[in-house]
């Protein structure tokens, strides 16, 4: 009876195809649950279906084929159908951020609408999208108010940690499991979902497992802003940033993750979520300067990236800069608040022509940048470089750093290199004959 339990197979509905739901939908797929992905974007249901996917992230295409291939996974627009086939509803809508900071929730309201008004059965409704505390109880007050029945549900909290770019490895090897419940039932059944995976539960109240995300994310924000000022501060000194991280990450209390001094993070989840989490504070009633101070840190590591590089060329009108790395990271083609924007703009404004290039975002540079006229995208990085004056990188993706150094040094005009991400090492660089700057290295 108990292993039948252990074992049960649920019926999954994912509400929203982004990130962090299409990789769930793949993997809870995977962990042969029967998952019914929806979105209420019609043409990316419709590509979903023919494995168009609408992101680049490793494996989950692989995942999705073979999921759908074997009935375990489905796509569709309808919700209400899917809600009412479905035991467990997990809420993966976007939250984007509102002019003041705070997350727009209309989307998770919408759904939380729809549960109410087709709860034909016993329904876990979980939140996985990265919310502000007290959101789990506006989910239960709207469900309660709408509903048409008596019919039970729980709410739960069930935050994502995963990373873009190694999203299907953090899915399957997580460091610990956060599940927040108000009932042992939703308990029972969040652990039964995830019962394959070998990683420690934190059960907590719902309040406290939403709070859990913000308070994450903010943190590890915080440890590269840390580093990037100290960086600022060896830029002064003429330390060696990298040397810092690594004696400082051999203690253990510290640990060396997230130490990477250079232009600062970005990307759709750091940014939003100190605003969301600042606004939040202030809003319960907790300045919580320390992370204003993290943004601020993280804007200026931009600007003084470019003025690093303004020193070092005098004038930049007309000069050619090569761009290489756009993502805001390694291994995705993910663009949103990418550091690599702000730089662009930055030597944009002052006249410098630029020939981009990125090994997966150059669809998503091209959308932002189309209308640049001195702005040029090249096939390949060699392509880029052909005449600079300078070469920018500002995502470490490997393949740069398996570049032909001679052969950069032979196509550029002045053999100049920028290294937003100190990603090189610097006496190999200078042996070869280019002039190398890092970020406080
Ligand atoms: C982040 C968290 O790491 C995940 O745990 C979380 O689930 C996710 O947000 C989310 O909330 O959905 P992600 O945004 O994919 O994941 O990217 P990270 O790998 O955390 O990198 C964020 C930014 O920090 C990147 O721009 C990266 O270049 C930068 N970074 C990272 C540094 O500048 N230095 C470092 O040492 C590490």
């Amino acid at each position: 009876m108990a292993h039948a339990q252990i074992t049960k197979k649920y019926k999954i509905c994912v509400v929203g195809a982004g990130h962090v739901g299409l990789v769930a939908a793949a993997c809870f797929a995977e962990l042969n649950h029967k998952v019914i992905c929806v979105d209420n974007n019609h043409k990316k249901i419709k590509d979903l279906n023919k494995l168009i996917l609408p992101f680049f992230e490793p494996q989950l295409e692989r995942l999705a084929k073979k999921n759908l291939k074997r009935k375990k996974l489905f796509f569709t627009s309808k919700l209400e159908e899917a809600v009412r086939k479905s035991e467990v509803i997990f809420i993966a809508v976007g939250t984007p951020p509102r002019q003041d900071g705070s997350a727009d929730l209309t989307s998770i309201e919408n759904v939380a609408y729809n549960v109410a008004c087709n709860l034909n059965s016993y329904k876990l409704i979980v939140e996985k999208s990265t919310v502000p505390v007290h959101t789990g109880k506006r989910i239960k007050e709207t469900i309660m108010r709408y509903r048409k029945n008596s019919m039970d549900f729980d709410v739960a909290s069930n935050p994502e940690f995963l990373r873009e770019g190694k999203a299907i490895y953090d899915f399957f090897y997580p460091e610990r499991i956060v599940i927040g419940v108000e009932s042992k039932r939703a308990e029972r059944i969040l652990k039964g979902i995830y019962i394959k995976l070998k990683a420690p539960f934190v059960v907590t109240d719902i309040n406290t497992a939403e709070l859990i995300k913000h308070a994450s994310n903010s943190f590890l924000a915080t440890k590269i802003s840390f580093i990037n000022a100290v960086s600022r501060v060896c830029d002064l000194a003429g330390a060696d940033v990298k040397k810092v991280s690594m004696a400082m990450g051999m203690d253990r209390r510290i640990g060396r993750d997230f130490l990477d001094a250079g232009i600062g993070f970005g990307g759709f989840c750091f940014p939003k979520d100190i605003e969301a989490f600042i606004y939040i504070a202030k809003k319960l009633g907790y300045d919580f300067n320390l992370l204003k101070e993290v943004k601020k840190i993280n804007e200026e590591q931009r600007k003084h990236f470019v003025e690093k590089i303004k020193e070092y060329m005098w004038v930049l009108k007309d000069k050619k800069i090569a761009i290489l790395g756009l993502s805001f990271k390694p291994n995705t083609d993910d663009m949103r608040f990418a550091p690599s924007i702000d730089i662009i703009k930055a030597l944009l404004e002052e006249g410098a022509k630029l020939f981009l290039y990125d090994p997966q975002a150059y669809k998503e540079a091209k959308e932002i940048f189309y209308r640049d006229k001195k702005i040029r995208f090249a096939k390949n990085p060699y392509g880029a470089v052909k005449g600079c004056d300078c070469v920018c990188f500002l995502t470490e993706w490997d393949e740069f750093k398996k570049l032909d150094f001679k052969k950069i040094k032979r196509l550029m005009r002045l053999p100049f290199i920028a290294d937003g991400r100190n990603m090189f090492d610097r006496k190999i660089l200078t042996d070869l004959g280019f002039t190398y700057i890092g970020v406080g290295y």
